[in-house]
């Protein structure tokens, strides 16, 4: 049987012939090198041109990067692209001179340039690694990756599959669409693809046997995207959210909202029939599509098995001390629809028109973008409340580096660690964490044209 598809398949296999010789050029490449350069992936269905995309090794989502927990990650960043660009280690309590923000920890790498990352791996946890410069444009061209820290004592399952969810906005004919810092993206949902992809492809497929334990690890890479997922013919827990193990595997019995940046990992059974499908079901509105396939063959055992136990907690991750906390609050405001009165930009008074000409839409705390003195200024150990309120009609991401924050819950309760938190329009939310990390960790919208149009600011910690 011959489809069209194979045709395709057999036509495009000819065009990519120097497949061999790269292959044998990369063996000789040191390992410890993390390139970012332009490369060509076939994101439209086959028979539509590849798309060029910028990306680490080659393919996007970038190079899975894997150690052990409290392994020593070495990795040197080769800029082999035509601007500066950083590496951020996303969700890693990082030594703060390896954070990978340029203008706070380091100078960008400049083209032709390197940069040495090299830090302690403390946590076990799905993570990621992404461009932190220009990153509206530079993580939508595809510069981000997984980074997966395993425990030292693995959950009992019978295989792993890391699936990283992302959108592109995609011309199937002629590539990414450009337009990267166009005024509607900055100013109000943010850049939102007309493609949703898992691992890079439209339509991922996965065999599984029925019954079988499938751990899956759910990454959020995109700009702005906030995927709403259910399962069909799979069923299980949440284990993790955001790296960090949740104390009990959570039953997931409704929709989960992964935002921007935000990962979970799940461990599922399969339930759908031998010779049957399953689906990671994505919602768009009342709409549903399949975000992921897995097609059934054959039987992995004859029942399903009990529930998973915790995966082990990370070292150090208490939030206590909450009645003597340091409190501060971050008021969000601005974006379209609603503005803002004034604010600070640039050390100047101005009103939401003469911000919006230089493309800046948001102000916390009455500044646009990054301020001279961060947010707030903490003794090491020392614990943090911050009150958010959105006063805007959009939801954010927000995103402190460096630590792991818990929501403080209206009954007083805690919620589960996290890096980065989802708010909706007009809602007020309160985090927690223990400032354990020296250095100035950028607090942030992880909707990417959002902290470009001034949702950007930083707390310290002392040392
Ligand atoms: Cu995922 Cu400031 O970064
Ligand atoms: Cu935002």
């Amino acid at each position: 049987m011959i489809h069209r598809r194979s045709l395709l398949t057999g036509a495009a296999a000819l065009a990519a012939t120097p497949l061999l010789p790269m292959r044998a050029l990369s063996a000789g490449i040191d390992p410890d090198v993390l390139e970012a350069a332009m490369a060509k992936v076939q994101i439209a269905p086959e028979g539509y041109p590849k798309t060029e995309i910028w990306s680490y090794g080659g393919t996007v989502p970038g190079t899975e990067i894997r150690a052990r927990q409290g392994d020593r990650l070495r990795r040197r960043l080769v800029n082999s692209l035509t601007e500066p660009t950083t590496l951020h280690w996303h969700g890693i309590r990082i030594d703060n001179a390896m954070d990978g923000v340029p203008g706070v920890t380091q100078d960008a790498v400049p083209p032709g340039g390197a940069f040495l990352y090299e830090f302690d791996l403390p946590d076990a946890g799905t993570y990621w690694y992404h461009s932190h410069n220009q990153s509206y444009e530079q993580v939508a061209r595809g510069l981000q990756g997984p980074l997966i820290v395993e425990e030292s004592d693995a959950p009992d399952v019978d295989r792993e599959e890391v699936l990283v969810l992302d959108d592109f906005r995609l011309d199937p004919d002629t590539g990414l669409i450009a337009g990267f810092g166009n005024m509607h993206d900055f100013s109000h949902g943010g850049r939102i693809g007309n493609i949703a992809v898992t691992n890079g492809s439209f339509n991922k497929t996965l065999s599984v046997k029925q019954n079988e334990r499938l751990r899956l690890r759910l990454l959020n890479t995109a700009n702005a995207k906030i995927f709403a997922l259910e399962l069909q013919g799979l069923e299980g827990w949440i284990v993790a959210l955001d790296g960090m193990p949740l104390e009990a595997p959570k039953p997931i019995t409704e929709t989960l909202l992964l935002a921007s940046a935000q990962r979970a990992d799940l461990i599922v059974d399969v339930t759908a029939e031998d010779g049957g499908e399953a689906h990671l079901v994505r919602y768009e509105g009342d709409e549903t599509f399949s975000q992921a396939l897995f097609n059934v063959n054959g039987q992995a055992s004859g029942a399903r098995r009990g529930a998973p136990v915790p995966l082990p907690p990370n070292p150090d991750m208490g939030v206590t001390g909450l009645e003597d906390a340091l409190r501060s609050r971050l008021h969000m405001e601005g974006g379209a629809m609603r503005g803002f009165q004034s604010a600070v930009m640039d050390g100047r008074e101005v009103g939401f028109r003469e911000a919006a000409q230089s493309m800046n839409f948001w102000a916390m705390n009455g500044m646009v973008g990054m301020p001279e003195e961060p947010l707030l200024i903490a003794e090491r150990g020392q614990t943090v409340r911050v009150v958010m309120q959105n006063d805007t009609m959009f939801p954010h991401a927000m995103h402190l580096h460096g630590h792991h924050f818990r929501e403080v819950l209206a009954g007083g309760g805690l919620g589960p660690l996290r890096d980065t938190l989802l708010m909706f329009g007009d809602e007020s939310r309160e985090i927690a964490f223990v400032a354990h990390n020296p250095g100035d960790w950028l607090f942030h919208c992880h909707m990417l044209t959002h902290a470009a149009a001034g949702m950007m600011t930083r707390i310290r910690v002392l040392a």
